[in-house]
């Protein structure tokens, strides 16, 4: 038995694919790290596309205990050129925030429907965009000050912070 309707299914299928996308965006941006040898950037992006995997895995599983059928989208190809480091976190915060505006939009379809369920386990993405927004937010402010000759700075303040910089899957 499905307890949700279809149009509410086939939303969150969409919204498991934008999890992947972001999960495949910040794998590129950690390599391109890696290969810019700032291995604390790197890492950082490493453990945000792990997060994105857990968030799509957390949509899986909601389908699945919904009784309805996981249909996972094409993922479109990241971006994998970043002139400067800034570019790649200003992408970052660009996409939380549009991550943001899809949860609030199937929190919308959610009440509409009068879904109470899928509304009260969306609440978990509602937190989560806000602590999301806001750590991406503090990271471009610090590239930005660093500026691009002195991105060592990002590494030391990452080596310092890293373990609070985080959205908590
Ligand atoms: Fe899953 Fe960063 O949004």
């Amino acid at each position: 038995m499905q307890i949700t309707s279809q149009k509410i299914i086939d939303a969150i299928n969409e919204q498991i694919g934008h999890e992947y996308s972001a999960m495949l965006q910040y794998t590129s941006i950690s390599a391109h790290f890696t290969g810019e040898t700032l291995p604390e950037l790197a890492a950082y992006f490493a453990r945000q596309a792990e997060e994105e995997k857990q968030h799509a895995l957390k949509f899986v599983d909601y389908v699945v205990d919904a009784g309805g059928k996981v249909v996972i989208p094409a993922i479109p190809a990241p971006v994998y050129e970043f002139p400067k480091a800034e570019d790649a976190v200003q992408l970052s915060l660009d996409q939380e925030v549009k991550v943001t505006h899809q949860v609030n939009d199937l929190v919308k379809l959610a009440k509409e429907a009068n879904d109470y369920i899928t509304d009260n386990f969306l609440q978990w993405f509602v937190q989560e965009q806000l602590e999301e927004v806001s750590t991406m937010q503090d990271l471009l402010s610090v590239v930005k000050r660093a500026g691009e000759d002195n991105l060592l700075r990002v590494e030391e303040y990452l080596a310092r912070e890293g373990g609070k910089v985080h959205g908590g899957a």
